[in-house]
């Protein structure tokens, strides 16, 4: 024989072995069934983009909800999660998730208040005197007349996560009086109640992104910020700014939100297990932020870079003393009925 004739024969006996081997289940009978592909196929995937590190308050909560998510879904479905701003940073969060090309986001309470100017109520100065009061009131009726401002801005408020107090920091001298503020310039979170209380005490603000804080603090183009502890070691902003108030002035919190179309168009029983993710996630993280911010306080204690001083109670007095009219100033646009909650609850709570 021939060798191209003996080529051919070989040729030809492969292909008749593919066919009979390889190929012949797709020819003759239906893929078998796999688990592994249907699974897929109903998977769910949430992205859900943050501006903090991970070793902080609202970075361990998100990744305990993914986890929890997982556990309860039996990795159903998927909670993607993005830190340090690597998606998107705060100017953009809150725009991405309305168009939907993320699905849920955390931000701070300022940072929702120029689409939903009732979240400025958060931002008044001294408004809570402790944590229970904060918990108290965004687990009642202040919580619950917040969440609903945002619906008509296409999102869905779900939880609120805690943080904690905020501190003053500054690269000048100790923020004891308030004439102490006087000519400083503040980074900020972007509300109007942060920049009045900042121009009553005489100082000037800039809105700053978080993801950008740390470099204009260190450029020296604002002198000072505040912030929660947690926020303030994982940012090391303790090694370029020199002094600290612990002043508890102000609150710092996140509501966490979804895209509202893509929440509402969501199975029962998946809303049914994202809720109680979330709300076991919320308690659990009321109990480690007050741990966290207290270890790191005392981790940049250890560092000795920054001089630390508590607020005197008659410098406390003198602030809010100062600060008091925000409240007036911001009533009609905050909505009179949640101002006077707010002033109730803190007279409750700072009741000798
Ligand atoms: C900030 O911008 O200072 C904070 O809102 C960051 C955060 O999310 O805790």
């Amino acid at each position: 024989m021939k060798p191209a004739v003996i080529i051919s024969l070989f040729v030809l006996l492969g292909l008749c072995a593919a066919v009979i081997i390889g190929f012949r289940p797709s020819l003759s009978s239906p893929l078998p069934h796999d688990d592994e592909q249907s699974g897929l196929k109903e998977r769910i995937t949430i992205k859900f983009s943050h501006v903090v590190a991970e070793n902080t308050p609202k970075g361990l909560a998100a990744e305990h909800f993914a986890n929890l998510v997982a556990q309860k879904s039996q990795d159903r479905i998927e909670i993607q999660v993005f830190p340090n701003g690597m998606l998107y940073s705060d100017p953009t969060e809150v725009d991405a998730l309305k168009r939907g090309d993320i699905q849920m986001i955390a931000p701070a309470y300022s940072k929702l208040s120029a689409e939903a100017p009732a979240f400025l109520a958060l931002d008044l100065p001294f408004a809570f005197p402790n944590q229970q009061a904060v918990d108290e009131a965004l687990q009642g009726d202040i919580g619950r007349t917040l969440a609903s401002t945002l619906e008509e801005h296409g999102m869905k408020g779900v939880a609120y996560w805690t943080n904690g107090f905020k501190q003053m920091t500054d690269n000048r001298k100790p923020l004891h009086k308030p004439e102490d503020f006087a000519g400083l310039t503040f980074r900020i979170m972007p509300s109007k109640v942060l920049a009045s209380q900042f121009a009553r005490l005489g100082a000037k603000t800039a809105f700053i992104p978080f993801t950008e804080v740390y470099r204009n603090v260190e450029q020296n183009s604002v002198g000072g910020q505040e912030n929660t502890i947690s926020n303030i070691y994982s940012k090391r902003l303790y090694k370029v700014q020199s002094f600290m108030t612990l002043s508890n002035h102000g609150y710092l919190g996140y509501a966490v939100i979804f895209n509202k179309p893509f929440w509402d168009k969501l199975p029962a029983d998946v809303r049914r297990i994202l809720q109680e993710a979330l709300d076991e996630t919320s308690l659990w993280i009321g109990m480690q932020a007050r741990e966290i911010n207290k270890l790191q306080l005392e981790e940049i204690r250890k560092a000795g870079t920054m001089q630390i001083d508590e607020l005197s109670e008659a410098d406390r007095q003198s602030w809010m003393q100062i600060l008091e009219p925000l409240y007036g100033e911001y009533d009609k646009e905050i909505g009179h009925g949640l101002v006077a909650e707010i002033r109730k609850l803190r007279e409750r709570y700072s009741a000798p």
